[in-house]
């Protein structure tokens, strides 16, 4: 009967919240109805910490419904869809199962999910919240009729099964467990951050078999950095140059809710991040991810003191760029909005001068958004007004190479310099998937 119901809200478009009720609360089912939608909000808050839209929603996409292209390095596999509708969504899945699928990674007819899906990190989530998500996406979401797309892995890596082995070597299960000695809020922190927010699938570094080699503090490569599909996600410990060592803690908040500072802004695969799930946290919940990742000790330094500002010789050579290919190009093309004295008009234009991205070791970052430009930061509603241009088009690899090597020398810097080379592989891989 629950589930004949279920599909006629299914077939009308419509959430049925009355539904979601265990039969004990049958007795005051209003008042039972307001606790459900009270679950089915928060769900909705979690849905956004988990930025399962990011991955679930594709570009003018329903919400939820899959479709997403996703590489991984086997090949291109395609995200599933999530909405409650019976035959092509997860509308048969039961809590347990939903609970299974976020967790272990196992969909409800038993196949294991591929870790693009970043159940490693969901692993940590509590039940409490395990139960609120499966409310929302059963009562949340409308159902969508979408048939999901056969990845283009071919056999014999599309086989399934070996994951069992994958997940026995490296799925920790168990959800987050307070750490005695620290506070309320760091614990809310590590558990935001290990968890929903799933920071480290892009910031801790890949090991062998392309499990995350850290999954919390206690290893020291957690979120030190690490490359994924064309970008460098940055090092979030406290190293002080690449790292946020020189970040307050109010820095680092207001990144997260505004995606720009005064040290940096959001560009890349970070701009999903900020646009779909941490603008929108509860300022405890910022003010928790702040504190615990300040509290990650510095990891990846190259031994080089902290970052200090010196516009001097870069003034020089800016006023004479005739002799320097790099200051040439710099002076043509990013002059007026990063400035003479590479600190741009922080936060709307992102300074160049001690940027902690422009001063790590790996220039991918540097050289994709230099290509490629960025995509809409929409912060509240509002597109950034300035978004960075690509120039793809307009400077061949190695006027690319020698702007940016002239940056990262730039303003008392002293990163390494940029090949030509490196530009060129960088301008085939990311113009090939466009
Ligand atoms: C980084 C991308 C990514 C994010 C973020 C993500 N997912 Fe997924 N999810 C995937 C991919 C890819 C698959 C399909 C994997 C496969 O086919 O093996 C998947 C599969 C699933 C499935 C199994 C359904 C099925 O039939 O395949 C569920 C349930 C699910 N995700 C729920 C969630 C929820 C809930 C969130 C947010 C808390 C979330 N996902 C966030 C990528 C993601
Ligand atoms: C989909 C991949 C991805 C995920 C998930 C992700 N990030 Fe990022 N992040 C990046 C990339 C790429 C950059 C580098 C570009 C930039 O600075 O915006 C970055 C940059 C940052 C920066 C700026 C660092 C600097 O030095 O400029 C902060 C802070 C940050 N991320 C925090 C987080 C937190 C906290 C989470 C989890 C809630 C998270 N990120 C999840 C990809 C990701
Ligand atoms: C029209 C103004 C404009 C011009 C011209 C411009 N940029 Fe940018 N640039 C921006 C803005 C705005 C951002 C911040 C991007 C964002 O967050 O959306 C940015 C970001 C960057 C970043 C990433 C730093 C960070 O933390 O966001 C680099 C590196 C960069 N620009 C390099 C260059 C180079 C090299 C040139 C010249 C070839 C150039 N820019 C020309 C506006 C500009």
């Amino acid at each position: 009967m629950k589930n004949m119901l279920k599909g006629l809200g299914a077939a009308l478009g419509v959430a049925l919240p009355f539904l979601a009720q265990a039969p004990a609360d049958a007795a005051t089912p209003a008042g039972a109805g307001a606790a459900d939608q009270a679950l089915v909000q928060r769900g909705a808050y979690l849905a956004q910490l988990g930025d399962c839209a990011a991955c679930h929603t594709a570009p003018k996409g329903k919400p939820f419904a899959g479709g997403l292209p996703m590489n991984t390095p086997m090949g291109r596999i395609y995200v599933t869809n999530i909405t409650p509708d019976a035959q092509t969504g997860i509308g048969g899945y039961t809590e347990a199962d939903f609970a299974r699928a976020l967790r272990e990674g196992v969909a409800k007819d038993g196949h294991n999910l591929y870790p693009a899906m970043p159940y490693p990190s969901y692993a940590k989530v509590n039940d409490d919240d395990v139960k609120a998500l499966y409310a929302f996406f059963m009562h949340g979401v409308a159902p969508v009729q979408q048939a999901n797309r056969e990845s283009d892995i071919k056999w014999p890596l599309n086989m399934r099964w070996p994951l069992m082995f994958w997940n026995m070597a490296f799925l920790q299960k168990g959800a987050y467990r307070d750490k005695p000695g620290k506070d309320v809020a760091w614990n809310r922190g590590a558990y935001l951050v290990q968890g929903l927010g799933h920071c480290g699938s892009c910031h801790t570094p890949r090991g062998v078999a392309f499990q995350e080699s850290a999954l919390d503090e206690s290893g020291s490569a957690f979120l030190s950095g690490a490359l994924l599909d064309g970008w460098f996600a940055s090092n979030l410990t406290g190293e002080h140059n690449a790292g946020l060592g020189r970040w307050s803690d109010e820095d680092l908040r207001t990144f997260l809710k505004s995606g720009a500072n005064r040290h940096a802004s959001a560009f890349g695969a970070m701009t999903s991040v900020i646009n779909n799930s941490t603008q929108a946290l509860s300022d405890q919940d910022i003010a928790a991810m702040s504190a615990y990742l300040k509290s990650l000790p510095p990891v990846g330094g190259n031994g080089a003191a902290a970052y200090t500002y010196d516009p001097q010789a870069t003034k020089v050579s800016l006023d004479r760029p005739a002799n320097d290919a790099g200051a040439r190009v710099y002076t043509a093309y990013c002059m007026h909005c990063h400035g003479v004295d590479g600190r741009g008009f922080a936060p709307m234009l992102a300074p160049l001068a001690g940027n902690p991205n422009v001063l790590a070791k790996d220039a991918s970052s540097l050289i994709n958004v230099t290509l490629n430009g960025t995509g809409d930061l929409v912060i509240n509603g509002v597109p950034s007004p300035f978004p960075m241009p690509g120039f793809a088009a307009v400077l061949d690899d190695k006027q690319i190479a020698d702007v940016l090597s002239f940056v990262r020398a730039g303003w008392n810097n002293g990163a390494p310099a940029v090949g030509a080379a490196e530009v060129a592989k960088l301008r085939q891989s990311t113009q090939a998937g466009r």
